[in-house]
């Protein structure tokens, strides 16, 4: 199956079983390997891209339901020399540490203040339950977002 996609702003055709995660179209065909294959099972939030702007599992996501959906990876939101406001967050709060959860996070937050630019404690926590960290303390990681001073520019949209 030929599939059309636009993925970090760029038009792209893959062909592809349609049964294929999205997650290994995006590591394997388009070597975009921000997404991170851990649980494959739609648990720990790893792999999360934003579909249409919505932060999903893209582990469980087949390619062939795609077919001219716009997706975004950590790798088309921003640059090394110009993070986006949750990577300068993690960065200032010194939280991050394997990295391993990193991508995800960023992803689900970044959906998450788009349309929550002021969350409260609760509500960043909640929004961050389908994303584990193994390494750092959900409470740094908490204040970190909250740090974030002006939300409405997070996605840098
Ligand atoms: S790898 Fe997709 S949710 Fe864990
Ligand atoms: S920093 Fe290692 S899993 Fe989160």
């Amino acid at each position: 199956m030929t599939i059309e996609l636009t993925i970090n702003g760029e038009v792209r055709t893959v062909t592809a079983d349609p049964r294929t995660a999205l997650l290994d179209v995006l590591r394997d065909s388009c070597r975009l390997t921000g997404a991170k294959a851990v649980c494959r099972e739609g648990f720990c939030g790893a792999c999360t891209v934003l579909v249409d702007g919505e932060a999903v599992p893209s582990c469980l996501r087949p390619i062939g339901m795609l077919d001219g959906r716009s997706i975004v990876t950590i790798e088309g939101l921003a640059h090394f020399e110009t993070p986006n406001p949750v990577q300068q967050a993690f960065i200032d709060h010194d939280v991050v540490q394997c990295g391993m959860c990193f991508p995800g996070m960023v992803m689900t937050l970044t959906a998450f203040l788009e349309t929550n630019p002021a969350p409260s404690r609760g509500e960043v926590k909640a929004a961050l339950s389908g994303n584990i960290c193994r390494c750092t303390g959900y409470e740094r990681i908490v204040d970190a977002v909250l740090s974030i001073q002006d939300m409405r520019k997070v996605s840098g949209r």
